[in-house]
Formats: C-alpha cells, structure tokens, sequence
C-alpha cells in the first residue's frame, strides 16, 4: 500500500471520530446558503485535516471545502471534505462521512471515504484496487437497469437554479428498481464501488465531493464520466468546470447515459 493511502486512512479515521463525538451534539449552525449548512464539526473536522497535511507534506496544494484551495499550484494536491452530509449530521441522520483523495497533475491516486459511525473505512489507490476495510471489493454485476437500484443527489441552489435533477430523478425512478437519495456523495460513491447500489449521477459537484468516491468506482470496476459521458468527470486539468458525475458498475453506464440524453432532448 502506498505512504499517501496509509496516511489517508489513518487520517480520515482520526477526523471520523471527531464527528462521532460530535454527533447529536451540534450546537452551531450557519447557513452558507438556503440549503447548504455548515457546523462547528465540519471546521473541526477540516482544521485537523489541514493542520496534519500541512505537517506532513507541506509541498502539497490543499483543496478543502470550508477553506477553499491554496493558491499556489503543486504537483500534488489534496481534495478534502471534512464531513460530506452536513445536513444529515446536524438533523442527527447516521449517514455521512469524511473524503479525501490526492491528486498528481490532476489525475487520482488515492482515495479514502471513512464511515465513522458503521466503521468502514473506504480506500482505494490508482491501479492497486479498491478496499472496505481491508478487504477487496467489487461493483455489483447487475446488467439491466430495470433491476438496478440507483442513487442521487439535489444541488443546493435547487429553489432557484432549473438544473435541479428533478426531470432525471422522475425518468430513473419510472425505468430503475427505485432511487435513493441518502444526502452523501462520497457514501453514494462508496456504496456504487461495493456493490450496494449499483449506480449514481448528481450534478453541479465539487471535486472534493467526488474524488475520493470516483477513484474508489474505478478501482472496483465501475466506470465515472460526466452526465453527457465524458471522461473527465473532474472538470478542466485545474477543476474550474462545474463538474457532474455518473458513477456505474460499468454494465448499466450507457442505459443511464441513455436515460439522461432523452431527459436533456426534452428540455
Ligand atoms: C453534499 C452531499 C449531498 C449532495 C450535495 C453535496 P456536503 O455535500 O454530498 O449528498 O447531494 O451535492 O454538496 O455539503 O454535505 O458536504
Ligand atoms: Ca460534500
Ligand atoms: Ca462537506
């Protein structure tokens, strides 16, 4: 296993179990949006993430949601969501999770989503396969998307914005077994790589929401591309796109990407 994926793990572990202690405890809460919510575990969450990176490769560009991305450009760079699920966490719903992933030039190669109240610990590393907690796992096998139960996510500008996924989610749910919506993406991802829900699709993501999870749907088998099917689900090599991801055991990928092209030729 590589130093960077150790590290990881070791990491979201440690940034895990501040917001186990934290949870059903939240006391502050600020709006950054209508929707999108931040509390005092997110900060706490991240500072230790940002403090423990800056110590220990102090060359490495960090990418962080609730501080945003260093200035200085760097080889490596460290894509970091200190607690994906903000708005489950501060209603108490147990389903969210810690995500970090690094880059090389823009290309994943480590990635790790942490459960911290089911202790399972997502990692994957590029070309060296995908974990849940220690052991090997794989996408599911399933090939017909009538069988298939998928998973998304609604944008937080969803009252304003007419890219709300709600045309998508309609036209999943008539041709898909059922759809969830949890309220995690790196969980959505990490649940995609094992095989639980056999595929996934939000728009307007940031890369720190998606890096850890697409790499670990890579490595398990899976394939990620945008929503119109491209390869480069990270946006441009400097994550400036408004990325979109579709993440799928690979066997029903083109039957969602199907889907997807008559939601958008109805538009
Ligand atoms: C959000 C969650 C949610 C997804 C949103 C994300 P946050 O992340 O992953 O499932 O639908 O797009 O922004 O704000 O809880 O870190
Ligand atoms: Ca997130
Ligand atoms: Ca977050």
């Amino acid at each position: 296993m590589s130093d960077f994926l150790s590290f990881a793990q070791g990491l979201a572990r440690e940034a895990g179990a501040i917001l186990r202690e934290g949870y059903g405890r939240v006391q502050h809460i600020q709006f950054k949006g209508a929707v999108d919510l931040v509390t005092e575990y997110d900060h706490r969450s991240e500072a230790l993430i940002l403090s423990r990176l800056r110590a220990t490769y102090p060359a490495h560009r960090l990418y962080a949601e609730e501080s945003g991305r260093d200035a200085e450009a760097g080889e490596y760079e460290w894509l970091i969501d200190p607690l994906d699920g903000t708005v489950n966490f501060a209603h108490a719903v147990p389903c969210f999770a810690v995500s970090l992933a690094l880059t090389r030039r823009g290309q994943l190669q480590a990635g790790v989503v942490y459960d911290p109240l089911r202790d399972e610990l997502f990692s994957a590393a590029a070309g060296g396969g995908a974990m849940l907690n220690g052991e090997p796992i794989r996408v599911s096998a399933e090939v017909q998307l009538e069988r298939a139960l998928l998973t998304t996510g609604f944008p937080y500008d969803v009252r304003t914005s007419p890219v709300n996924n709600f045309a998508e989610f309609m036209a999943f749910y008539k041709r898909a077994q059922a759809v969830r919506r949890p309220g995690s993406a790196a969980l959505d991802c990490a649940y995609v790589a094992c095989g639980r829900f056999d595929g996934y699709w939000e728009h307007k993501m940031k890369p720190y929401d998606i890096g850890a999870g697409a790499l670990l749907v890579r490595e398990a088998g899976g394939r990620v591309t945008t929503l119109a099917g491209e390869e480069n689900f990270l946006g441009a090599a400097d994550y400036l796109g408004a990325p979109s991801i579709l993440a799928s055991n690979g066997h029903i990928h083109a039957q969602m990407l199907a889907v997807l092209r008559e939601v958008e030729s109805r538009e």
